[in-house]
């Protein structure tokens, strides 16, 4: 049996990898893996996979930014050689970015039966380009691996056969639960007990530099009470740099380059809070117990919000130093179940495998 697994921006990395290993565990399928190139930069792709012990791709498309029609027709003409050249017995695609959907659209062109790992989420704001990226993804799939019940329940809502969805778990909390022994804090940041993580990306808050400002503006006044720690993503650093902000003279905000896996998760393990516009962010900071605050309108994670430690803010950035205040003398909630968010997703989605090829 011939499988393909198709990554290409940073959160594919920490889905694939487990799903890899599992089926590797269990069967001797014939596993290529191709990157599409979509993250080139070392902190944004190439530490991921040694952190997270994924081999190296056998093939990388190199594809790098662009247009979004420019950037997935480039990944559809490249992957569609491949496959006609490897003619595989199954793809696997993940989450739900350019590369996703790009190699979601040629299996289903060319008659290629293709999995999506982590189908069924929506936030159903079709202003996000991930959004589109799903419901193409999920409407072509063959088989669709889903983290929570809710995803099932769109799935059904949009006319998908039941007999195709499978609620597996969350393959990302696989890997969290892993790797979190060998998590750490980078040095720098050893000795800080209390502080406050910040991720953004999201072209609806940075993109726009006067939403961008205003949350910064926001940081800056909460690191008068605590640190902010900011790795920054390209997209983001790319907008502060061409407006002159001036950020960098307080002790307390520390505006850093986007970090590998495990440094990345030992500070989320630790943190006071944090602050995101990530997806995946979201699930982890509920699996970890640590309060999360989403500068977003909407969620395709409800079950963060239901049962775990995630709120929305939407646009109110002015709501951000109230959080911060407001969990700064709390004591850490513990860590949270959500059903199948157990480090076994990627078994279950192995043993589905080798029973369906
Ligand atoms: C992509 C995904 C998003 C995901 C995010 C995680 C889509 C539509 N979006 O958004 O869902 O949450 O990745 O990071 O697929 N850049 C670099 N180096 C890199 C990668 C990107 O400098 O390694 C720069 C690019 O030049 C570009 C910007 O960052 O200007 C955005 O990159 P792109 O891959 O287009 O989208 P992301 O915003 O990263």
């Amino acid at each position: 049996m011939k499988l393909i697994h198709v990554v290409g921006a940073r959160p594919n990395f920490m889905k694939a990898a487990p799903v890899w290993s599992a089926i590797a565990k269990i069967t001797d399928f014939n596993q290529i893996l191709v990157h599409t190139g979509q993250h080139y930069d070392k902190l944004m792709s190439d530490i991921f996979f040694k952190e997270l012990q994924m081999p190296i791709p056998d093939y990388n498309f190199n594809i790098g930014s662009d247009t979004h029609a420019r950037q997935i027709a480039a990944i559809m003409i490249k992957f569609e050689e491949l496959v006609v050249e490897l003619n595989p017995d199954m793809v696997l695609v993940y989450g739900d970015v350019n590369s996703t959907v790009a190699a979601a659209m040629v299996c289903s062109k060319l008659l290629i039966p293709f999995a999506h790992v982590e189908a069924g989420l929506r936030s159903f704001d079709r202003k996000m380009p991930e959004e589109i990226n799903r419901l193409i993804t999920d409407q072509l799939a063959d088989l669709l691996f889903t983290p929570s019940q809710d995803g099932n329940d769109n799935l059904l809502k949009e006319g998908i056969l039941k007999s195709k969805i499978h609620l597996v778990g969350n393959v990302m909390i696989d890997t969290l639960a892993k790797l979190s022994a060998k998590a750490n804090k980078p040095k720098r940041f050893k000795d800080l007990k209390q502080y406050v993580l910040v991720t953004l990306h999201r072209p609806s808050n940075v993109d726009d530099f006067e939403s961008l400002k205003s949350i910064l503006q926001y940081l800056i006044t909460i690191s008068n009470s605590i640190p902010i720690i900011f790795p920054v993503h390209p997209r983001t650093k790319k907008i502060i740099a061409a407006n002159i902000l001036d950020i960098t003279n307080n002790v307390n905000f520390h505006l850093i380059e986007p970090l590998g896996y495990l440094e990345f998760l030992g500070l989320m393990k630790t943190a006071t809070a944090v602050i995101t516009d990530s997806g995946g962010i979201q699930e982890e900071t509920t699996y970890l117990g640590v309060p999360c605050l989403t500068v977003r309108e909407n969620t395709e994670r409800p079950i963060t919000i239901s049962l775990g430690t995630n709120q929305l803010i939407g646009k109110d950035y002015y709501k951000i130093p109230d959080f911060i205040n407001s969990v700064m003398n709390i004591k850490k909630p513990s860590n949270i179940l959500i059903p199948l968010w157990d480090g076994k997703a990627s078994n279950r989605i192995a043993e589905i495998l080798l029973n369906k090829i």
